[in-house]
């Protein structure tokens, strides 16, 4: 069997046993949704949102592009945070990023001429690796240097979400939380939740070092 017929073959059971587990999962589905959460994460195959916290359909409003990224000038992910905040009402927005996210470390190597279309997605994440090459220097490994971005990418993004007049001019404002995600036990580490008031002083620290 053919992987696109695997996968339809695998919709056919969850949708059977869904509907057995719940008779009426699918009669709200279509009556709308209701999603309380905006999801902005990466397109990584192994950091799937609702998996990995468990959601079902419904549950999350989602965005995921290469690193995460929130660039208030680009209509994808503007118009999933005007969506998902003006209409939508979401309480929330979470930036999951993950540690060994193969667009952080891009962005810390030479661009690859066979991409361009990614090297002009993360010129802002590379441009955060130059004005942070100090603090990255001083971890040893390509490895530490690649998990230490991804964690300051996370906070800049959300520095990014939170000064967006989509987001400010909100009543009530979504509060604006930055994740990331462990391969190595599938556990989630907060970097700012959006609740503390010191979590402002964290993300605009980032975002100084950033600037
Ligand atoms: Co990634």
């Amino acid at each position: 069997m053919n992987r696109p017929k695997r996968l339809l073959v695998a919709n056919v059971a969850w949708a059977h046993e869904t509907a057995a587990r719940n008779p009426g999962f699918f009669r709200d589905l279509v009556r709308g949704q209701n999603p309380h959460v905006l999801w902005i994460g990466c397109s990584d195959s192994r950091v799937p949102a609702e998996t990995i916290t468990q959601c079902e359909p419904g549950d999350l409003f989602v965005h995921r592009n290469i690193a995460n990224l929130f660039h208030p000038g680009d209509d994808n992910s503007a118009s999933v945070l005007e969506y998902a905040v003006r209409v939508l009402k979401v309480g929330h927005v979470i930036v999951c990023g993950h540690y060994g996210c193969g667009g952080v470390r891009a962005a810390l190597l030479p661009p690859d001429p066979g991409l361009p279309h990614v090297n002009r997605r993360i010129a802002p994440l590379c441009a955060l690796a130059k004005t942070l090459r100090e603090e990255l220097h001083g971890h040893a490994s390509e490895r530490e240097r690649v998990d230490r971005l991804a964690e300051l990418n996370v906070l800049e993004q959300v520095r990014r979400l939170r000064a967006s007049p989509i987001v400010l001019e909100a009543d009530p404002a979504p509060l604006v939380h930055g994740w990331i995600f462990a391969l190595d036990d599938g556990r989630i580490k907060v970097l700012t939740s959006g609740y503390e008031a010191d979590d402002a002083t964290t993300c605009t620290t980032a975002a100084h070092s950033a600037a």
